[in-house]
C-alpha cells in the first residue's frame, strides 16, 4: 500500500497533470479566430501590453472595476497562495536557511520562515474562507454555483487545513519532507513521512492537480492567452464596448 500510494501514484498524476495541460492548452490555442477584434481601450505597443499584463496578473485590475470586497478577497488569496508556493520551495528545498543568504543566522532564518509560512497560510486560510463564506452567503451566488464550484473550495481548504495544522503542532520536519521529494525527483523513492497530516496533506494536492486540467482554476493559465495579450497590437481591430 505504501509503495502504491508513495512512489507508484505520484508519478501518473504528475504525468496525467502534464498531459492534460498541454492538451487543454493546445485546444485552446486551436480555436479558430476569424477576426482579430479586441476590446477598446487596449494597449498600442508590446510594453503596454506587457505592463496590462502586470496590472491583471498582480492588481487583478478588472475586480477593481468592480465589487471592491471581491478584489480584497481575490487579492488576499492570491497573493497569499503565491507567498506559500513560494515558501514552500525555498523552506522545504533549503531547510528554511534562505535568509542566511541576507546575512541571518541559521536559527534566525528558521525562525523567519516560521513566521513567514504562519501569516501567509493564516492570510491564504482567511481569503478562502472569505470566498467560501461569499459563495454559500447569499442566495444569488448559491444560484450560480455548481457543484465543480463547491468541490474546488473543498479540496483547497483541506490542503490549507493541513498545512495550517502542520505547521502550528509542528508535525512533520522539513528533513523528512525533502528527503521523500528528492527520492521522488531523484526515481530512488523512499517511504512518507511518518506523518498522516502530511499524507492527507500531499494526497489532496495530488487530488487538485488531477481536477485542475478540468476545472475553472485554468483561468490561472487562461491569463496568458487572452485575446489582448497573442493578437499583436498593429494587428488588432478595435471595437468599443
Ligand atoms: C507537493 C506539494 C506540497 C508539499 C510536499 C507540501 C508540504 C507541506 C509541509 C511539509 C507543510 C508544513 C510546513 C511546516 O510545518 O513548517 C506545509 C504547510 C502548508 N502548505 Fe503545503 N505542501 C504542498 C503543496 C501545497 C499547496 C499546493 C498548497 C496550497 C494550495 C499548500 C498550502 C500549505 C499551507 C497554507 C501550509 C501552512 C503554512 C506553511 O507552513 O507554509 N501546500 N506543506
Amino acid at each position: 500500500m505504501n509503495i502504491l500510494f508513495a512512489w507508484v501514484i505520484p508519478y501518473i498524476v504528475i504525468l496525467l497533470f502534464l498531459g492534460g495541460m498541454i492538451l487543454r492548452i493546445l485546444s485552446w490555442l486551436k480555436i479558430p479566430v476569424p477576426f482579430k477584434l479586441t476590446v477598446f481601450p487596449c494597449p498600442q505597443t508590446g510594453a503596454g501590453v506587457a505592463a496590462d499584463f502586470v496590472k491583471e496578473s498582480v492588481g487583478f485590475r478588472s475586480l477593481w472595476r468592480g465589487e471592491k470586497s471581491l478584489w480584497f478577497m481575490s487579492a488576499l488569496f492570491h497573493l497569499s497562495l503565491a507567498f506559500i508556493l513560494i515558501g514552500h520551495f525555498f523552506g522545504i528545498g533549503f531547510l528554511g536557511q534562505q535568509f542566511t543568504w541576507l546575512g541571518a543566522s541559521s536559527e534566525t532564518s528558521l525562525n523567519l520562515s516560521v513566521l513567514f509560512g504562519t501569516y501567509a497560510g493564516a492570510a491564504l486560510l482567511l481569503g478562502l474562507l472569505l470566498l467560501t463564506i461569499r459563495r454559500i452567503g447569499s442566495p444569488t451566488m448559491k444560484f450560480i454555483s455548481s457543484f465543480a464550484d463547491y468541490l474546488v473550495l473543498v479540496l483547497l481548504l483541506g490542503i490549507v487545513g493541513s498545512g495550517m495544522y502542520m505547521r502550528l503542532f509542528h508535525e512533520v520536519t522539513y528533513e523528512a519532507v525533502q528527503t521523500y521529494l528528492i527520492g521522488l525527483l531523484t526515481f530512488h523513492p523512499v517511504p512518507f513521512p511518518d506523518n498522516m497530516a502530511f499524507i492527507f496533506h500531499f494526497t489532496l494536492v495530488q487530488l487538485l492537480l488531477l481536477y485542475f486540467p478540468y476545472s475553472k482554476l485554468m483561468h490561472s493559465c487562461g491569463l496568458f492567452i487572452s485575446r489582448w495579450l497573442i493578437v499583436r497590437p498593429h494587428e488588432r481591430q478595435v471595437i468599443l464596448k
